[in-house]
C-alpha cells in the first residue's frame, strides 16, 4: 500500500483514477479546487480543497504526508478557451505545475505521473503517431503541456525528479460500473455531446467541418476508454516504483473513427435518432490524430480493456441516462 497524491481528482479521469487506486487498497489523497470538478465525483480517500497556485498548503500538505508518489490531473484542457486565454492557461498548466514539482523536490518526493496530450504534436506529419513524432502544438494548451514535458526532463536532469508522460489521445467513456462519467460544464467533447443528443438533452450535435481529407470528409480521432487510461497509470507509476527511468507514453487505441463513424455507432448503441447539422470546421482541429501506442504496450505492459468503440459509447450511454443527474 502506497500513499499518493491526485492533484485533480475530482475531476473526469481524476476520478476514475482515484477509484482504481483506491480499489489497489492505496491510500489516497486528493486535492482539487472543484473549479471544474465535483466533490461526489470523488468516491473515497481524504479530500482537500485547494488549489497548486497556493504554495503554502502545498508546503503543508507534503510536510504533513509523506506521499509516494504524485499523479497530476489539474489542467484547463479546451483548446478554444486557451486561445482566447492563454494567460490563464499557462499560469493555471505550467506555473501551478511548477508550484507542485517544487514542492516535490523540496519534500523529496520524486515519483510524478503527468496527464499529457496528442495536442503537444500539432498538426501530424504521419500517423499512427509514434512519441519521437516531432512537437509542434498549434495552441497555447498544447505548448502549455510541452512546457511541463520539457521542465520535467530538466527536473530529473537536476533533482533526479522520475516522472512520466501519458499522452492521451481521445478519453472517452465512463467507469463500467456505471458509478463515474464525464461531467464538464460546458461539454466540448464529441462522444457526451452526440450522446445527449441522442437523449434529447441537446436538439442535435453539429459536425465541425465535412471537408477534411479524410475518406467521409470528418475528423478522425482514436478514442481511448477512460479505464483504460487509468490502468496505464497504475502501470505507470509501478514502474517507477520499481526504478524505471522517466518516459513518455502516447496512449490510444491505435484505431481512428470519424465524426460520422461515432455519430453512427452511437445509433446503434442508443438505438435512437440523433439529428446532426453540418457545420464549419472547428479552428485548430487536426483531420486525423491516431496514436501508435506500442511503446506503452511493450515497456509498461498496457493493453486496453475496451478498445470496441461501441464499448466506449455504450458505457458513456449508461452514465448519461443514469449517472450524471448529480447537482454539479
Ligand atoms: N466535434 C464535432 N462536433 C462537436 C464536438 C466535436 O464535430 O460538437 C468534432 C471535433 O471537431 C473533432 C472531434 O469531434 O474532430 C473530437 O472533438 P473533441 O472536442 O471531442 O476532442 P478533440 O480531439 O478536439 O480534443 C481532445 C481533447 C483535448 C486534446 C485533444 C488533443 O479533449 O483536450 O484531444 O488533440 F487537446
Amino acid at each position: 500500500m502506497k500513499k499518493i497524491l491526485v492533484v485533480g481528482g475530482a475531476g473526469y479521469i481524476g476520478s476514475h483514477m482515484v477509484k482504481m487506486l483506491l480499489q489497489k487498497q492505496h491510500h489516497v489523497v486528493i486535492l482539487d479546487d472543484l473549479s471544474s470538478g465535483h466533490r461526489d465525483a470523488v468516491l473515497g480517500g481524504d479530500f482537500i480543497l485547494g488549489s497548486l497556485a497556493d504554495t503554502a498548503l502545498l508546503n503543508g500538505l507534503f510536510a504533513e504526508h509523506h506521499f509516494d508518489g504524485v499523479m497530476h490531473f489539474a489542467s484547463f484542457i479546451q483548446v478554444g478557451e486557451s486561445m482566447l486565454n492563454p494567460g490563464s492557461y499557462y499560469r493555471n498548466n505550467v506555473t501551478n505545475t511548477l508550484n507542485l514539482l517544487e514542492t516535490m523536490v523540496n519534500h523529496k518526493v520524486l515519483t510524478f505521473l503527468f496527464s499529457s496530450t496528442a495536442a503537444i504534436f500539432g498538426e501530424p506529419l504521419y500517423t499512427p503517431i509514434n512519441e519521437i513524432h516531432p512537437k509542434n502544438p498549434i495552441n497555447p494548451y498544447g505548448r502549455s503541456k510541452l512546457m511541463v514535458e520539457e521542465i520535467l526532463a530538466d527536473f530529473d536532469r537536476a533533482y533526479g525528479l522520475k516522472s512520466i508522460c501519458l499522452r492521451y489521445f481521445n478519453a472517452a467513456g465512463a467507469d463500467a460500473e456505471g458509478q463515474l462519467g464525464e461531467r464538464h460544464d460546458p461539454e466540448t467533447h464529441l462522444i457526451p455531446l452526440v450522446l445527449q443528443a441522442a437523449a434529447g438533452m441537446r436538439p442535435y450535435i453539429t459536425v465541425f467541418g465535412q471537408d477534411y481529407d479524410t475518406p467521409d470528409g470528418t475528423c478522425i480521432r482514436d478514442y481511448i476508454h477512460v479505464e483504460d487510461l487509468c490502468q496505464a497509470h497504475l502501470l505507470a507509476i509501478e514502474k517507477l516504483w520499481d526504478g524505471a527511468p522517466r518516459g513518455v507514453y502516447n496512449l490510444g487505441n491505435g484505431e481512428g473513427f470519424s465524426v460520422r463513424e461515432v455519430i453512427d455507432a452511437a445509433r446503434e448503441v442508443t438505438g435512437r435518432e440523433i439529428p446532426v447539422q453540418y457545420g464549419a470546421r472547428r479552428e485548430g482541429d487536426p483531420a486525423r490524430l491516431v496514436a501508435d501506442s506500442g511503446l506503452a504496450r511493450i515497456q509498461l505492459g498496457w493493453q486496453s480493456k475496451y478498445p470496441e468503440i461501441e464499448k466506449i459509447i455504450e458505457h458513456a450511454w449508461r452514465w448519461i441516462l443514469h449517472g450524471s443527474k448529480h447537482d454539479s
